[in-house]
This record gives structure tokens, sequence and C-alpha cells, in this order.
């Protein structure tokens, strides 16, 4: 049976002055809507108790599993207000589907597609009023789950907690268009052949932060890994996938193969890439290549992207080779190809051009 994620408590909203000060100036996620979804799954009886509350903080007992082994998965979708007032949510069954091949490899129950969607569509329409409608503005939802018995032993969770929470949020890298700085590490990896790449899963991005920190103590705002076994192969950055533009056109994007999140946007930017002039390489990039083609001008622009950053432009790459800094720029920051898939993205997400694909799922009309 499918779960309703029926509205149970409702007693705490924040008043209008205050919401309108927080979508002036919400950074990424600074602050969460009034309500949060919320359902439990057990061995024994399924999915059940779904349902949406307020806001609120878990009681969680110390010896919850999720605080010792991590086992845990997430999403990041965003919400995006039309300029008639209409709010859509972008490709969410993606999300779902990517929800349960993640809880697949963690080895946490899935979640019925319709469920997820349900969850998403009531929480962002019951939290409507906190979907800002500035420029480059959205309400970003993270749907979430975790093992949440009370047991010391390393074995699956038999108890599971599935939430959503959501806050509005500008763009995630700078202002969304300014160049961004990027650190490729060499010393650090992501994860590695059979790991857990390709899951959404909260320890790959804790075994990231310290990279994080190497590049943000060399100016760089997102670090860019290379494959664990050889430190030849780009693989994507800490929180976004990564794509070059060639002299001749070419957008050259490495292939997911298992190490690699399966990014929606990436998806997106595949598809629509042919329809704006650009021929789709999906291959293989080693960094020595990444290196010598753009300090060469065969490479002329990089981007990152991902339902946080859309499409945000890389202006250097900096790695370290025997203990010395170097810098690559790229020729064309936010040149014409990143700007033209930029703006065929978003303006689909913003409602600006035709959503030829069918990729919105609206979430409320216009008033
Ligand atoms: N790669 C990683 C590691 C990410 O965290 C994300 C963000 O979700 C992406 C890529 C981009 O995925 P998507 O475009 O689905 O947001
Ligand atoms: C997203 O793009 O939604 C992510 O989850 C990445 C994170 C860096 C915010």
């Amino acid at each position: 049976m499918s779960l309703p994620f029926d509205l149970v408590s409702d007693t705490n909203r924040v008043c209008a002055e205050r919401l309108a000060q927080i979508l002036k100036n919400p950074g990424f996620v600074d602050y969460f809507s009034d309500h949060m979804a919320h359902a439990t799954w057990t061995k024994t009886e399924g999915w059940t108790d779904s349902r949406i509350e307020n806001y609120h903080a878990l009681q969680m007992p110390p010896g919850t599993a999720v605080f010792h082994y991590g086992q845990e998965i997430f999403e990041g979708m965003k919400v995006y207000r039309h300029s008639d007032g209409s709010i859509w949510l972008f490709r969410p069954e993606m999300n779902a589907r990517r929800f349960n091949r993640s809880a697949i490899r963690m080895d946490l129950p899935e979640l019925p597609e319709e469920d997820f969607l349900t969850s998403v569509h009531r929480l962002s329409r019951i939290d409507e009023a906190w979907v800002p409608s500035g420029q480059e503005m959205s309400y970003y939802l993270r749907p979430f789950m975790f093992a949440n018995d009370e047991f010391l032993g390393v074995k699956s969770a038999s108890r599971v907690s599935y939430l959503v929470i959501g806050g509005p949020a500008a763009p995630y890298l700078a202002d969304g268009l300014t160049p961004v700085d990027i650190w490729v590490t060499t010393q650090y990896s992501r994860t590695g052949d059979a790991g857990t790449g390709a899951a959404k899963c909260g320890g790959n991005y804790a075994g990231a932060l310290i990279a994080q920190r190497e590049g943000a103590d060399h100016g760089c705002s997102q670090v860019l890994f290379t494959d664990a076994a050889t430190h030849t192969w780009i693989e994507e950055l800490g929180g976004m996938n990564f794509c070059v533009v060639t002299r001749d056109n070419t957008l050259i994007t490495p292939p997911t193969s298992g190490t690699i999140l399966e990014g929606i946007t990436r998806d997106s930017i595949l598809t629509l890439a042919p329809d704006l002039g650009l021929t789709v390489d999906v291959r293989p990039l080693s960094a020595k290549e990444l290196f010598s083609k753009a300090l060469d001008g065969e490479i002329r622009e990089a981007f990152a992207c991902g339902t946080a950053a859309a499409v945000t432009p890389i202006g250097r790459l900096l790695y370290s080779e025997n203990n010395q800094v170097k810098t690559v720029p790229l020729p064309q920051p936010l040149g014409e190809a990143t700007r033209t898939l930029r703006n065929a993205l978003v303006d689909i997400q913003w409602g600006r051009a035709e959503d030829t694909h069918g990729w919105l799922s609206e979430v409320r009309q216009s008033s």
C-alpha cells in the first residue's frame, strides 16, 4: 500500500516577515523550512508511519547504528518557482531511482518510487512559501535514510528512518557564474573499484573532506578526484560531475562505470549538448591529457555540473607535483559552450524555455 505522507503537525510556521528576510539571503540551505517528511521501515512491517510534521530535532540514543557505521544514503534535488508563481521539480523520478540504487548498495530497504515522489511533492507543496522567486534561487530538498537500530554489532539495519527536509538555496559555488578554482588531488581517493562511488552515501563525502580542506588551503572551492588504483584518470568532483569542451566543440566527460555518481545534471547536459552543436564523447580522460590540452588550448572550457551547482564554470586547475603547486588556467572560463549549456538547462528548470523532454514535474499550479 502506498504511503500518504499526511500533514500531522502544523503548529509552528515561521512568520511572514522573518521568512521574507531569510529568502533575501538564504545561503545554501542555511535555514530549514517549517516541515519535514518522515517514514519508518522495519524488517517485520516494511514501510509504515508516514507523515509530514513540523521540522524538529530527532531524539536518538547514542547507541544508534548510523552514528557508528554510517549506514546512510541521501539525495539532493531542487524545486523551482516559475515567473507565473507555479512551482516544479526537475526529473524527480531519477532521484527516486538513484535513491534505490544507493539503498541496494548500502543494504538499506528500497523505498517504492511512488512513495519517494509523494514525500517530495507533499513537502514542497506544504512548504511552498519557502520556494524563493529570485534569480538563481531555489528550494533544495534533502531526502535521506539511515539505520535507526540501537545496536553496536556490525549488521544491516532492521529499523530504518526515511526523512525529507529542505530549505531555500542560492547557488552552491560562488554566484554560479563566476569561474571557480579546482584542486586536483592525486593523494586521496573518493572511492575505489567495487566501492561505493556510484552510491550517494554520507561516507563518500566524509572521506573526501580532507582533500577538500587541502584544496581550500590552496584557494580552491572543490576537489577533482582521480581513480584510486593509478591516480591517472579523472573521475569527478567531491559533489559534482566534471566536463570539458575542446576547441572543436567536443564535450568530454568520463564514463560513470561504478566509481562516479550518475549525475542527473550530467545526464541532462549530455542529452542537451547535441542540439547545441556539441559532439558528446564519454570517454576516460587522464589528468595528463587534461593538463597538457588545457595548456596548449585544445581543451578550452571546463565546468562542474550537479543539482546544487547547476553548471559552474572552472577557471583554473591546481595540483601538486614534486611538492610544488602547479596552476593550469582554462583558456576560456565561462566560454560559449559552458554558457550555452548552462542557459539551456537553467532556462528549462526556471520555466524560461520549453520543456521538450518532459523533465519538469508540477508541484503547484500558478495562482
Ligand atoms: N557527483 C557527486 C559526488 C555528487 O554529490 C553530485 C550531487 O548530487 C553529483 C555528482 C551530481 O549529481 P546530480 O546532478 O544528480 O545532482
Ligand atoms: C547536490 O548537488 O545536490 C549534492 O548533493 C552535492 C552537495 C555538494 C550539495
